[in-house]
């Protein structure tokens, strides 16, 4: 289902304390990754994924500022993804359960620092645009 006006709007507004703290909400979101989801190291075997690593650090914010760049183009998610849907579909081979698992983390992320303002509603926003990043970035494997 894709987003409605209310959906987008939610979304833009979660998402502005988002995208100014892009790279430390990137490292949390990847070091929830790999503890949660430990099969999904295997992705970045050739990067270090310690705590304070530069590479850890310039990933997360690369991810995060990738989705604030789809924040900002809602109307036209495949136009504002596509050589990242290459990237990942073709030369990085991310299988969509991954994309599945870094939703849930970005969400939980977010949700942990929200301080009780996310509301099921948003939350649920969120989901939605999480989803329909994840269908564009996989759309190459169809
Ligand atoms: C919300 C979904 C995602 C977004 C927005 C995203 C975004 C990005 C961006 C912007 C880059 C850097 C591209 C560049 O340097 O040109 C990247 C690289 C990469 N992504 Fe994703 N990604 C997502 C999901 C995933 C998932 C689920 C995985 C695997 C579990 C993954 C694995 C990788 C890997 C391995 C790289 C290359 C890292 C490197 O060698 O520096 N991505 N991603």
């Amino acid at each position: 289902m894709g987003l409605t006006e209310e959906d987008k709007q939610r979304v833009r507004a979660i998402w502005v304390p988002v995208s100014r703290h892009a790279e430390a909400v990137g490292v949390e979101v990847l070091t929830r990754l790999i503890a949660a989801h430990p099969t999904t190291k295997t992705y970045f075997h050739h990067l270090d994924l310690s705590p304070d690593s530069a590479q850890l650090k310039a990933l997360g914010k690369k991810v995060v500022d990738a989705l604030s760049c789809a924040v900002e183009n809602l109307d036209d998610l495949p136009g504002a993804l596509g050589k990242l849907s290459e990237l990942h579909a073709f030369e990085l081979r991310v299988s969509p359960s991954s994309f599945e698992c870094l939703n849930h983390c970005i969400l939980v992320t977010v949700g942990a620092h929200s301080r009780g303002s996310l509301d099921p509603a948003l939350l649920l926003s969120v989901d939605k645009f999480l989803g329909s990043v994840a269908r564009v970035l996989t759309s190459c494997h169809r």
